[in-house]
């Protein structure tokens, strides 16, 4: 292969063609179709929801569930229906999306930041541990990137601690845990059906439960509170809850992506185990693939790759300009910054300008004082590797060996 990067003229590495990929077809156009003709569109009349209900359970065992408007909205309802006393902590990880902590916030809960696995990018459950208070009561573990965390230590921990866990599921759909999927093992899980996740129907989400605790009452925390079982007393709120419903048209398209889940799962597994079998064998000098223990399964809802920067004569950013010049799905990271480092943490303004808990006395947390060092360090020296179904076995090939070129380019 011609070593001339593609960025200094030479020939791309990656030149397999990418097919068009259509994610959206028969299975959901069949929904939406049968949808039309249906007298109602809400969700506690529809067959949709309560097909997409059916389809789910195929994928993960969930005695309660509430399909919701997002995965945030989602997320939110699993934490209101802990029902925790204003000022309560609840430990999550600093790399994950805005929508783990926002349900945290608005509930006038503390989100507290636990620093991660260099490898695995989840929870660190020795660094869950060193940040358990008085306080805490529950601990969010996200599944990052579709890698299932450490939950026999979480739960274990929990245990120990009499503490909820929340499972964020939002990029892990298909994920197995020791050969039990990933929302199966925490009090309360939640998903998420975004534009860019697994399975998409736009936007929408799923809470779950197998904990009679929460069951019951999980549809009315995203529901206004309301009670739809109950004819005489529908509108007879006990609780603040907003309205997070998902409608009738969001479950016809998210029950059709979710008859072909088995197959999005397979192709992701194949293209992220392939692009990684092909890394490894390279044994790239200064590059470190995620670790995965061989009990479980990584879903690949895409590869996050570390750069050793003292062995490259390149920074970070130049090293995934590189590879987008050689025409691999490559960005540089993934989110800009820990979460605790954005302005609204740093400045501690989470209700125009003002954080009430902190002002009553309910809370004496500083997040300008937060420090997690190993997800610092993920976020700065990391590249991301796209992976989806709409790409090829080829094209994962050609991306190992781009990796190569690069990393061969810049070494020291
Ligand atoms: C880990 C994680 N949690 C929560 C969310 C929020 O999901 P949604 O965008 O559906 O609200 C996302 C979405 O990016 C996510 O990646």
């Amino acid at each position: 292969m011609n070593p001339t990067l593609a960025l200094h003229g030479g020939p791309k590495a990656v030149t397999a063609p990418r097919p068009e990929r259509h994610r959206w077809g028969a299975e959901e156009l069949s929904r939406l179709t049968a949808m039309v003709g249906q007298k109602s569109l809400f969700y506690a009349n529809g067959p949709q929801c309560a097909d997409l209900a059916a389809e789910f359970r195929q994928t993960c065992p969930a005695k309660w569930l509430m399909p919701t408007s997002s995965g945030t909205a989602a997320l939110h309802v699993a934490v209101a229906a802990l029902q925790l006393p204003p000022g309560s902590e609840i430990i999550t990880s600093p790399i994950t999306d805005m929508g783990s902590v926002i349900g945290i916030l608005y509930q006038q809960l503390v989100p507290v930041f636990a620093d991660i696995h260099p490898h695995t990018y989840n929870l660190d459950p020795q660094d869950v541990r060193r940040r358990i208070t008085s306080k805490t009561r529950a601990i969010m573990p996200v599944h990052l990137t579709g890698n299932p965390s450490d939950m026999e230590a979480i739960m274990t921990i929990a245990r120990e601690h009499d503490l909820f866990v929340i499972e964020d599921c939002a990029q892990a759909w298909g994920a197995l845990y020791r050969g039990k999927p990933v929302g199966s093992w925490g009090h309360l899980a939640c998903f998420s059906f975004n534009e860019f996740k697994h399975v998409s129907c736009g936007d929408g989400g799923i809470v779950m439960t197998n904990d009679e605790r929460f069951g019951p009452t999980l549809a009315k925390w995203a529901d206004k509170f309301y009670d739809r079982n109950s004819a005489a007393d529908a509108r007879n709120p006990t609780s603040l809850a907003p309205n997070y419903r998902m409608s009738e048209p969001q479950a016809a398209v998210a029950a059709g992506q979710l008859t072909k889940l088995p197959a999005i799962i397979a192709d992701h597994v194949r293209l992220g185990s392939r692009l990684l079998a092909q890394l490894e064998t390279r044994a790239l000098p200064g590059v470190s693939l995620p670790a995965i223990d061989p009990r479980d399964r990584h879903s690949f809802w895409f590869c996050l790759l570390r750069l050793d920067l003292a062995r490259f004569r390149c920074t970070r950013d130049e090293f995934a300009a590189a590879l987008v010049a050689e025409g691999a799905a490559a960005t540089p990271g993934y989110i800009p910054r820990p979460v605790y480092r954005y302005p609204l943490f740093q400045n501690h303004d989470f209700f125009a300008g003002f954080w009430p808990l902190r002002e009553a006395g309910l809370t004496t947390m500083d997040y300008r004082r937060v420090s997690c060092p190993v997800t610092e360090a993920v976020l700065a020296d990391s590249i991301s590797l796209a992976i989806n179904p709409g790409l090829t076995d080829e094209i994962m090939d050609q991306t190992a060996a781009a990796v190569a070129k690069v990393t061969h380019h810049f070494a020291r």
